[in-house]
């Protein structure tokens, strides 16, 4: 979605912004812009379309001269994609130019207002009455209209806002938005994302809901809106700058599908010190953990999918109740949690705003809120009692396989932690399940090897118009996950179906040919997967099955991927790396944009 970048320093500022906010492409926008200060006087260059439009407009920047600026990649909600509506937004007089992130909710109301007030409007959006708002209140200090108009909006905002009487500072605030400071020697920078200038600086301030921040090329200071200033922790960002590069790589689904090894070894071994889960992370204590009446887990898209996977594992090792839930439904189905529950929250972004709306309404049930999130300082990590963080580095590709992937062995090592805690598994048990936890990265690499067999099943499969999923239990989790991945980024229709419930209906969809992927890993359930395999053959589908070396699916299967075995519990680490081997090699024999699918974003701000 949107995304902002801020610079002011000694550098030309439009050459940094540019590179700033394609740092910011991978959250997907259809138009981005600039403003620039340049004698007294605000530049603006906007442009519909890819990045590469508005940097041929600009001469790469080279056309607008300055050295404090904003940038800003649209991604359209209020008004279709096009240069009226992209961002900066410029107030009637040229005083005023503004970037934002967000919705603003009462714009209408405001829009109408201003217009009674002479205000000409030249957009569609939302933002622009932010820009006006700005030229209303302004009596000649910037952080009075500030706060004025932060009083007067509502809604969810993180903005960057240039006034041509300011020559050497600029300001921002944030509300529900992500933004974040970065602190440079004799240059500073706003992003909505660390990746936009992580090449500057690694140096940042958090900033809270809103605080206000001024930014010059000399310091930046935050305020409250009581204009007191706030002493703020510098954060140091350890993220490498390569890993948000493609390093040679054509894609970075498959740069982040081969990171998988590296980002569970990060998530995974801080945790573990002499043969035990340590969580340092979080403050539940063993007498919070056997007071849990029941667990809800609410996410959205794959990280719901590590979701129902938790379902599974929590259920059968800790045995208590756990419910999960997509965010978008749990807000607003006045869900039953009390106080005697615990919420677990998934999300790589730590900013999708269904989760975060789905974790505030659990809170205020008076829930307690554990969230497994990838970015440090995000809004739902910020917003929950406790977080464990998922060292999975900047994921760039929109469709998710490290994130995924760590999130489920975060999920992993918390169900064995609690699991231990209430004496629900023996000694030898839990030693067992962390030696295999442990021996994950390993395993997924030698899955990783299976890359060109893949490759091969996928050039006879990347015509299909439509492909099935089916498992029970944990592979039914995965083939959730499964087809999710196909679908988002090849455009093949696919489903995914518990094995036992396609013939409640759906095989009537199976006809001569259709491809069904049928994962049975699982030793308990391996035979009824089978014979639900047999009632797809038995219609003409062709039939690629995944499953552990332990078994054997050659007489019903067309086709067999074989994964390495594992504790059955971990088998969905090891069972998704085909998978989403196989959707991104579909999608590339199809020549799809495979890291910025069509309508879709990488972080999902809006509900
Ligand atoms: C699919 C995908 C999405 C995200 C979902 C939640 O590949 O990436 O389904 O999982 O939008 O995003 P986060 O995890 O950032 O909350």
């Amino acid at each position: 979605m949107c995304g902002i970048v801020g610079y002011v320093g000694s550098e030309q500022a439009s050459p940094i912004l540019l590179e700033g906010l394609s740092k910011l492409e991978y959250r997907g926008y259809d138009s981005a812009g600039i403003a620039v200060f340049n004698e007294g006087k605000i530049e603006i260059a906007k442009a519909k379309g890819r990045l590469a439009v508005l940097e041929e407009k600009t001469h790469n920047g080279a056309t607008v001269h300055g050295t404090m600026g904003i940038g800003h990649t649209r991604w359209a909600t209020h008004g279709e994609p096009s240069d009226e509506n992209a961002h900066p937004h410029i107030s009637n007089s040229g005083r005023f130019a503004v970037v934002h992130n967000g919705i603003i909710e009462n714009y209408i109301a405001l829009k109408q207002r201003l217009i009674e007030r002479g205000f000409e409007f030249m957009s569609d959006t939302d933002t622009e009455v932010i820009a006006h708002l700005f030229e209303y209140y302004y009596k000649g200090d910037i952080m009075d209209a500030m706060i004025r108009v932060i009083n007067r909006v509502e809604g969810s905002y993180a903005l960057g806002v240039l006034c041509s009487d300011y020559p050497d500072q600029f300001i921002a605030v944030r509300k529900a938005s992500p933004l974040i400071v970065g602190l440079g020697e004799g240059e500073n920078f706003i992003a909505s994302d660390v990746t936009a200038i992580l090449k500057h600086t690694r140096n940042i301030y958090y900033l809270e809901d809103e605080e206000m921040v001024v930014l010059s090329k000399d310091g930046v200071t935050v305020y409250n809106k009581d204009k007191e200033v706030v002493p703020k922790d510098v954060f140091t960002v350890n993220w490498d700058i390569s890993a948000a590069e493609k390093g040679g790589y054509e894609h970075f689904m498959m740069k982040e599908i081969e990171e998988q090894p590296k980002a569970l070894r990060d998530t995974i071994s801080p945790r573990i010190k002499d043969g035990k889960i340590v969580l340092d992370d979080i403050s539940l204590t063993t007498e919070d953990i056997k007071k849990i009446n029941k667990i809800y887990i609410v996410a959205c898209g794959s990280a719901y999918h590590v979701g129902v996977v938790g379902k599974y594992v929590i259920e059968k090792m800790c045995r208590i109740p756990v419910e999960v839930q997509v965010a978008s439904e749990f807000r607003y189905c006045d869900p039953i949690v009390t106080k005697d529950d615990l919420v677990i929250v998934i999300s790589q972004s730590g900013e999708t705003a269904d989760t975060l709306a789905g974790l505030k309404e659990a809170k205020n049930h008076g829930a307690r809120i554990l969230s497994i999130v990838n970015v440090v300082g995000s809004a739902i990590a910020n917003a929950s009692d406790d977080v464990i963080y998922t060292w999975a580095g900047p994921e760039i590709a929109v469709a998710t396989t490290k994130a995924y992937s760590t999130q489920l062995a975060v999920m992993y090592l918390i169900s064995t932690y609690m699991a231990d805690k209430l004496g629900m598994i023996t000694s030898g048990e839990y030693a067992r399940l962390i030696s295999e936890i442990e021996a994950l990265p390993d395993k997924v690499e030698e899955v990783l090897k299976s890359k060109e067999e893949i490759q091969y099943l996928a050039s006879l499969f990347y015509n299909c118009r439509s492909i099935f999923f089916i498992g029970r239990n944990l592979d039914y989790a995965v083939s959730l996950e499964g087809s999710l991945k196909l679908k988002e980024i090849s455009y093949i229709h696919s489903e995914a179906y518990a094995a036992g419930e396609l013939k409640h209906g759906t095989i009537s969809l199976i006809e001569d040919g259709t491809l069904v992927i049928a994962l049975a890993t699982g030793r308990d359930l391996f035979d009824k997967t089978v014979s639900n395999v047999k009632e797809v053959k038995a219609r003409g589908a062709v039939v690629m099955g995944v499953t552990t070396k332990d078994h054997d699916m050659t007489e019903v299967a067309d086709h067999i991927i074989k994964i390495p075995s594992i504790h059955e519990t971990l088998l969905p680490s090891l069972t998704v790396i085909p998978l989403q081997l196989f959707g991104y090699y579909v999608a590339s024999l199809k020549g799809c944009d495979i890291d910025k699918p069509r309508n879709l974003a990488k972080s999902v701000t809006v509900e």
